[in-house]
């Protein structure tokens, strides 16, 4: 089940966490999306009243911290990712990380295709990662941290100059997150400002600029495997039709579908630059702001 944040504020509250549990509720998968972290304290306060786990999805935050601790140690389970695009990464794979030794245990035998301490221990896939990759990855901790410090003390600076200009909004973080691992700089777009210009011709103007950007995610909860999944025949023997219909009904998220259309994100690389090119992205900003009555 998927929770929605609030429309204004853009921020979870446990009672929409709580109502979204059920008796089937198996754990609890904040996403600290782009580096910024999820509100820990809250999420880890419901899965500690309904005794559920929490597995923390830091693929896009390396280094990212909650109240100075790393993201993906706060939960049961953390996992990071290191696919491509990533801002440690070794073009595929990723890690998991927990201080249980018996769901670690489990991690590294179903990775394994399975194999245990003696045969087989359950069902697995090959997942295995390389000597090679495992050597590209620790190489590159010579330079993260540096990279890192980069990338926030420019995202501070975009922030300083973007948010002067209205109709743009850049994405605001909990107060317990005293480290974003900027694996995206967010901000959401707000056309009516920008004499209705859609913001595909936003993104287009940008490009036009030489300033590269995308309108991130499309909305999870309405992707059409989610739809072929809950009419699968196996969630058809699993679930009853009761069952499914009532998910279905609630599986609606209005302001993640308002933050998905007005949404522009610039990949990490983008906040490696220069302090000038912080302000040539804002200057492009300010430039279309500017002729956007033409441009509509
Ligand atoms: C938030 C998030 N979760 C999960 C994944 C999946 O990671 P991977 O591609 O390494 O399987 C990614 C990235 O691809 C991601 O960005």
């Amino acid at each position: 089940m998927f929770v929605d944040t609030d429309p204004e504020t853009f921020q979870i509250d446990a009672r929409k966490i709580e109502a979204a549990i059920t008796p089937r509720t198996r754990c609890l998968l904040p996403v600290h999306l782009g580096g910024s972290a999820a509100d820990m304290d809250t999420i880890l306060e419901v899965a500690r009243k309904h005794r559920l786990p929490v597995i923390e999805d830091a693929a896009q935050a390396h280094f990212g911290e909650w109240k100075k601790r790393k993201l993906s140690t706060l939960g049961d389970l953390g996992c990071f990712s290191f696919q491509a695009s990533k801002n440690l990464n070794s073009g595929e794979g990723g890690a998991i990380l927990s201080n249980d030794d018996r769901l670690i245990e489990a991690c590294v035998s179903f990775q394994n295709q399975g194999r245990g301490t003696a045969g087989y221990a359950r069902n697995g896939l090959n997942l295995r990662l390389t000597e090679f990759q495992g050597a590209i990855l620790t190489s590159q901790f010579e330079r993260l941290e540096a990279q890192s410090v980069s990338r926030e003390t420019n995202a501070a600076y975009l922030t300083s100059m973007l948010r002067e200009i209205p109709g743009i909004h850049p994405a605001r973080m909990y107060d317990g997150c005293t480290r974003n691992g900027y694996h995206l700089y967010m901000f959401r777009y707000d056309a009516k400002q920008f004499s209705g210009l859609p913001r595909a011709r936003f993104l287009e103007a940008m490009k036009a600029e030489g300033i590269p950007s995308s309108g991130g995610y499309r909305p999870l909860n309405k992707e059409k495997f989610i739809h072929d999944t809950l009419n699968s025949r196996g969630y058809q023997r699993i679930y009853s039709p009761e069952d499914r219909r009532a998910w279905h009904e609630r599986n609606h998220c209005p302001a993640n579908d308002r933050l998905c259309e007005e949404a522009v994100w610039f990949t990490q690389n983008m906040l490696l630059g220069k302090r000038e090119d912080m302000e040539q992205i804002a200057e492009a900003v300010r430039k279309i702001e500017k002729h956007a009555g033409a441009l509509a």
